[in-house]
C-alpha cells in the first residue's frame, strides 16, 4: 500500500514532536520535517533527521513560489508552530492550495474555545482558519483540551515540582467545578495519525480526549494518590476578569512588550476553561466538533490517573525545558503580578 506523504512543521517542538512520534509509530506515512533555515543545524533537527525523516529547510516567510515548490508532492501538511507565530502559516496554506495538498492541518491543538475575544491565541488561529476556508483548501482542525502535563497542581512536599510549569501551582479557579477535556501530550500524535487517515474528519473540527475532569476532581485525585493535602488558594472569576483587563490595558500601552502580552495566556486559559467552562464535550459538540474517542474506540489514550502515577514516581518528562517563550511569559506574569 502506498504511504501518504506528510510534511510536518514543528517536529522539534512539544506538540510537533508528539505528532512526529505518532506518525512514525503508525507506520503509514512518509514523514518530512519542514525546518526554518536558522534551526537547520540545531541538535534537535539532527535528532529528527536520525529517525529517517527527510529534513526540508525552507523560510515560510519567504517567496511564495519557492514555498509552493517545497510543499508540492505532499499529500498532507501539518503545522505545529509555536503559540505566538500563527500568522506565519498564511503563506504556507496558500502554497498548499496552489500545490494541490489534499489536507492541511493548521496549528490548533488547544482547548475547545470559541473565537471572539476569549483567548487571543484562539483568535489568531481563527484568522488562519478563515484564510483556509477562503482558499477552499481541504483541512482538519484538531484540538486537544489541556495537556495532562500542564493540568496538575503542585504538592507541599515539592515532589512534583520537577515537572511543573508553575511553582507553586495550587490555585482553584472560579470554584473549580468546570469539567475539562484533557489529553496526554504524548498521545496527541497517536490521535493525529488516525485523524488524518480518516475521510470522516476532512473539513471538520475534531477534539481528542483521555478524561474529562474538573480542577476539584484533579486536586482530590492527586491528594488521594500522594497522601498529601494541598493548601488551596482560590481565584475568583471576578479576579481573573480583572487581571485580564489589567494586562490588556498594559499591553495597549506597550504593545511591543511581549512578556506582558504573554501573561494573558494563562489568564485567558482560565477564562476559557474555568470561568466560561468552554473546554467540555457538550460545548464542543455544540460547536460542531467530532470526538476522537468515538471515532477510534480501539485506541486507548493514557488516562490522567496513569499520568499522575508516573508524575508521583518522578518519571514525568518536564515540558518546555529552556524555552524562550516560557521565560518571557513567566517574566510578564511577575511584572504584572499575575497569579496562576
Ligand atoms: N493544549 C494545551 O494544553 C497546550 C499547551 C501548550 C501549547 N499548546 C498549543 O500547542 C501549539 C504548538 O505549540 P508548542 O508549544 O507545542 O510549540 P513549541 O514547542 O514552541 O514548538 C514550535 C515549533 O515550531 C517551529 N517553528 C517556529 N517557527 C517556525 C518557522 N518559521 N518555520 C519552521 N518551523 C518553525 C519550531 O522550530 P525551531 O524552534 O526548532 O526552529 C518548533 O519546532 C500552540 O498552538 C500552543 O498554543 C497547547
Amino acid at each position: 500500500m502506498d504511504q501518504q506523504s506528510v510534511l510536518l512543521l514543528g517536529a522539534t517542538g512539544q506538540t510537533g514532536n508528539s505528532i512526529l512520534n505518532g506518525l512514525l509509530e503508525y507506520g503509514k506515512y512518509a514523514v518530512s520535517a519542514l525546518v526554518r533555515p536558522s534551526s537547520a543545524e540545531s541538535p534537535k533537527v539532527k535528532s529528527v533527521a536520525e529517525r529517517n525523516v527527510k529534513i526540508v529547510v525552507a523560510d515560510i516567510n519567504g517567496s511564495i513560489e519557492e514555498l509552493i515548490g517545497v510543499v508540492r508532492g505532499y499529500d498532507i501538511v501539518i503545522s505545529a508552530i509555536d503559540a505566538v507565530s500563527m500568522g506565519q502559516q498564511i503563506n504556507l496554506a496558500t502554497a498548499a492550495k496552489e500545490a494541490g495538498v489534499k489536507r492541511f492541518v493548521p496549528c490548533a491543538f488547544i482547548t475547545v474555545c470559541p473565537p471572539g475575544d476569549v483567548m487571543f491565541m484562539r483568535d489568531e488561529k481563527e484568522v488562519v482558519y478563515q484564510h483556509i476556508r477562503k482558499l477552499f483548501l481541504p483541512y482538519t482542525i484538531i484540538d486537544v483540551g489541556a495537556w495532562h502535563q500542564v493540568a496538575f497542581p503542585t504538592l507541599p512536599s515539592g515532589r512534583v515540582d520537577y515537572a511543573s510549569f508553575f511553582r507553586p501551582n495550587t490555585a482553584i479557579h472560579a470554584g473549580g467545578d468546570a469539567p475539562m477535556i484533557l489529553t496526554d501530550l504524548r498521545d496527541i500524535g497517536h490521535f493525529v495519525a488516525r485523524i488524518i487517515d480518516d475521510k470522516r474528519t476532512l473539513n471538520q473540527y475534531v477534539y481528542t480526549c483521555s478524561d474529562v475532569l474538573s480542577e476539584n476532581e484533579i486536586f482530590s485525585m492527586i491528594e488521594e494518590m500522594s497522601s498529601e493535602k494541598i493548601e488551596r488558594t482560590y481565584v475568583s472569576a471576578k479576579e481573573i476578569k480583572a487581571s485580564i483587563n489589567r494586562v490588556k490595558t498594559a499591553t495597549e500601552a506597550d504593545p511591543s512588550n511581549t512578556s506582558i502580552s504573554l501573561s494573558l495566556v494563562p489568564l485567558q486559559y482560565n477564562l476559557n476553561k474555568s470561568v466560561r467552562g468552554d473546554n467540555e464535550p457538550g460545548y464542543a459538540k455544540y460547536l460542531g466538533y467530532l470526538e476522537a474517542r468515538e471515532l477510534y474506540p480501539d485506541f486507548k489514550p493514557r488516562r490522567f490517573r496513569e499520568f499522575l502515577d508516573e508524575l508521583l514516581q518522578g518519571k514525568a518528562a518536564p515540558v518546555y525545558a529552556d524555552h524562550a517563550l516560557i521565560e518571557q511569559l513567566q517574566r510578564g506574569m511577575k511584572e504584572m503580578g499575575v497569579v496562576f
